[in-house]
């Protein structure tokens, strides 16, 4: 069997970026732990049609917040949980599962911690208790990994990364006040990851995401080869 290890944290906070960056890091290495291993990079929501779905559904989504009903925000929110949970069980059965049965290591930019903490927020007031209740429906049937790396940064300097991204940001998009409203939101799923990682030291390792890129990289890529030491190849 493989070794299963992912990336977790709120948008904006670099996992995707030092996932590119790693696995060019990666394909230089010429001693252990790295070399002679195969390693696959993959990620959710996926490039597949529920993935696709996905990010359809989330570029309207925030075009159409504020005037549905409560009822239909409930439905949306639920909705919503259960396309990541379909794209997850394509991602499962396609890639993760017949990449570690080959005895790859995968590592997945977002998995199933990402519902546990976004969709633990979504779900508040709809869902009694919904960080314990999402994991509960991965729990019979999802691979936990061995390892997750959480990047933990502070939410407005996220979102700040965010909109610096899209292309055309001005002062005036900066100070809009979806900002607020975003960085809040984003707030409570950074929190849901930190009581996640506190609840699983052994599974977590925890960056701090805020500083330059070189330095995260250079973090991330130790506690990796700490991790594949510990391991059979
Ligand atoms: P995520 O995948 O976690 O949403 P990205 O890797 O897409 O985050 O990064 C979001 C934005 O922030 C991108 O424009 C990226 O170039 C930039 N960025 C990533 N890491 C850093 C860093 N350590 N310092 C400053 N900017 C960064
Ligand atoms: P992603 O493409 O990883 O965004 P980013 O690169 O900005 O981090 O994910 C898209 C959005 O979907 C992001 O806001 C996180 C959210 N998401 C969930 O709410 N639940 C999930 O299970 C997953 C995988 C992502």
């Amino acid at each position: 069997m493989g070794i299963l290890i992912t990336f977790e944290g709120i948008d904006g906070s670099g996992k995707s970026t030092i996932a590119a960056e790693i696995a060019r890091r990666i394909a230089e290495e010429e001693g252990p732990p790295f070399a002679g291993r195969h390693f696959l990079f993959t990620a959710e929501p996926t490039e597949g049609e529920e993935g696709r779905l996905i990010r359809e559904k989330l570029k309207r989504a925030t075009r159409t917040t504020g005037d549905q009903g409560q009822r239909a925000k409930e439905a949306e929110q639920l909705e919503e949980l259960f396309l990541f949970m379909a794209d997850h069980a394509r991602h499962m059965a396609g890639t993760v599962i017949p990449a570690l049965e080959r005895g790859m290591v995968v590592i997945s930019d977002r998995y199933s911690d990402s519902r546990v903490a976004y969709q633990g927020a979504t779900l508040r007031g709809i869902i009694p208790r919904p960080l314990e209740w999402v994991r509960e429906l991965h729990r019979p049937w999802s691979v936990v990994p061995e390892r997750t790396v959480l990047f933990s940064i502070d939410p407005s300097l996220a979102v700040e990364r965010c909109l610096s991204r899209q292309e055309g940001s001005s002062s005036e998009r900066r100070k809009a006040p979806e900002k607020f409203e975003r960085e809040e939101f984003l707030g409570e799923v950074a929190r849901n990851f930190e009581l996640m990682a506190r609840s699983e030291p052994e599974r977590f390792v925890v960056i701090d995401a805020s500083r330059g890129k070189a330095e995260i990289l250079e973090e991330t890529l130790a506690a990796l080869a700490k991790i594949l030491s510990g391991t059979k190849k």
